[in-house]
C-alpha cells in the first residue's frame, strides 16, 4: 500500500486517533481511581499539568508537520495536521476546564484575580483565545469560505505556541529545564520556517520587479 494513498490514510488515521486519546484515558483512569493510575496528593494539579503538557505536545507535533514534509518530501503528512491541531485544542479545553471547574470551582472572582495577578494564567488565556478561531475554522467549509485569508488566520498558531511555552515557563518558576526543552523545540520549528518564507518573498519581489 503506497504511503499517503487514500487506503493508507484510511488505515492509519483511526489508530492514530485512538493513540491521541491515550492521555485522556490516563486522566479518566486516574479520576476514577482505576487501572492503577494514581494522581497523587493533589489530583487537580496533576490533571492540570498532564492536560496542559499534552496540549503543548500536540501543538508542537502540529507545527512539526510542515518542516517534516519539506525535509522528507512526503506531502501526505499534511493529512494528519488538522487532527493533531484539533487534539491540541481538545486537550487545551480540558486543561482550561479542569482549571475553571475543579481548581477554581467556577469562582469567577478568583479567575479574574488570576487573570490580573498571575501573569502565567493571562498568557495561557491569551493563547487559548488565539487558538479558538483556528479550531472553529479548521473545517474544509471554512477553508473554502476564507480562501487566502484562511492561511493568514492560521498563522496565529505561532504566537499561540509562543504564549503556551511562555505560560509553561512562567508557571514552573524554579525547575525550568522541561519548559526550556519545549522552548528550544518551538524555536527550531519556527526557525525551520524562515528559509522557505525568505525564498517565497524573494520570488515574489522578483516577480513584482518583472514587467
Ligand atoms: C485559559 C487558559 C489556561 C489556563 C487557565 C491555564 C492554567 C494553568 C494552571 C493553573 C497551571 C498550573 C498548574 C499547577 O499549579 O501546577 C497550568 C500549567 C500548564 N499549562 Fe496551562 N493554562 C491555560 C492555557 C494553556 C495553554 C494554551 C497551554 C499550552 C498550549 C498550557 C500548557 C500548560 C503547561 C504545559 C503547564 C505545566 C505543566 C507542568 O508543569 O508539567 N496552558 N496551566
Amino acid at each position: 500500500m503506497r504511503p499517503g494513498s487514500k487506503p493508507f490514510l484510511r488505515l492509519t488515521k483511526p489508530p492514530l486517533f485512538l493513540l491521541a486519546l491515550a492521555p485522556l484515558c490516563w486522566a479518566l483512569a486516574g479520576a476514577f481511581g482505576v487501572l492503577g493510575v494514581d494522581l497523587g496528593a493533589d489530583a487537580v494539579e496533576t490533571l492540570l499539568n498532564h492536560l496542559g503538557i499534552w496540549s503543548l505536545r500536540f501543538l508542537l507535533l502540529t507545527l512539526a508537520i510542515t518542516p517534516l514534509r519539506r525535509l522528507t518530501g512526503q506531502g501526505w503528512l499534511l493529512a494528519y495536521r488538522r487532527m493533531l491541531g484539533l487534539f491540541a485544542f481538545f486537550y487545551l479545553v480540558l486543561h482550561a476546564s479542569v482549571y475553571l471547574f475543579l481548581d477554581r470551582a467556577l469562582d469567577f472572582g478568583l479567575v479574574l484575580e488570576d487573570l490580573t495577578e498571575r501573569p502565567f494564567i493571562t498568557l495561557g488565556a491569551l493563547a487559548l483565545l488565539l487558538l479558538l478561531p483556528l479550531a472553529v475554522t479548521s473545517t474544509r467549509v471554512w477553508m473554502r469560505r476564507l480562501g487566502k485569508r484562511w492561511q493568514a488566520l492560521h498563522r496565529l498558531v505561532y504566537p499561540a505556541a509562543i504564549l503556551g511555552v511562555w505560560h509553561f515557563y512562567w508557571q514552573v518558576k524554579l525547575d525550568t529545564v522541561e519548559a526550556t526543552v519545549y522552548a528550544v523545540i518551538l524555536a527550531l520549528l519556527l526557525a525551520a520556517r524562515v528559509p522557505p518564507w525568505l525564498a517565497k518573498r524573494r520570488r515574489l519581489s522578483l516577480h513584482v520587479g518583472r514587467p
